[in-house]
């Protein structure tokens, strides 16, 4: 487990800065936000920055809550599990999920585990919500799990990433809309 050696703030597969462009073009700072299995990702922080006030992080890892807590006291963070999640339904705008799923899906119990998770996220969120997810996988890869829930439409963007001077091809960002 990455966080008992480093508790620092780590962010995978991509940055705030890279993110913000596909994440402003669904989100405005009056929705309420879940962070799923955020980690000790800086996005929430760089995000209460811009005017998000109403977010909850969740993550299984009390290491990472308990770091996430210390580095930015001003975030609400839980310790919850993505395949049972504490909040009613209907009662959340967008749930981000940078990489968490990517993870749901190497643990042992893998197929139940993501089903598990998506069912979830689908009941949390409000109609007409997102569940914004980023991974590596394009749509052949996670089209067959994603549509066991019924969304509206699923949109597809692959995101740029910065690298020093340079800019290469990032992960797939997944936008699945809940029915109105
Ligand atoms: C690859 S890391 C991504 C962290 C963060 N979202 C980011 O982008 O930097 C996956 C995170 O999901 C958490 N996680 C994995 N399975 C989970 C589950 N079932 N419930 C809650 N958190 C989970 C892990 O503890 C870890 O912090």
């Amino acid at each position: 487990m990455r966080y008992t050696s480093d508790p620092r703030p780590y962010d995978f597969y991509l940055s705030h800065t890279d993110f913000k462009p596909v994440l402003s073009k669904y989100l405005i700072p009056t929705h309420s936000i879940l962070h799923l299995g955020n980690g000790t990702s800086r996005l929430p922080s760089f995000m209460l920055n811009d005017g998000f006030t109403n977010q909850i992080c969740i993550d299984y890892s009390p290491i990472a809550v308990k770091a996430c807590q210390d580095i930015w006291p001003k975030l609400v963070v839980k310790c919850m599990d993505a395949t049972k999640i504490t909040l009613d339904d209907n009662s959340i705008d967008a749930i981000i999920d940078k990489a968490t799923l990517d993870s749901i899906l190497c643990e042992t119990d893998a197929p139940n585990a993501a089903l598990t998770t998506l069912s979830e996220i689908h009941r949390v969120l409000k109609s007409g919500g997102v569940y914004i997810m980023v991974s590596y996988s394009d749509l052949g890869g996670r089209e067959e799990l994603l549509n066991k829930c019924s969304w509206e439409e699923i949109k597809v963007e692959r995101v740029t990433i910065s690298t020093g001077d340079s800019k290469k091809d990032g992960p797939f960002v997944f936008i699945c809309k809940k029915c109105n």
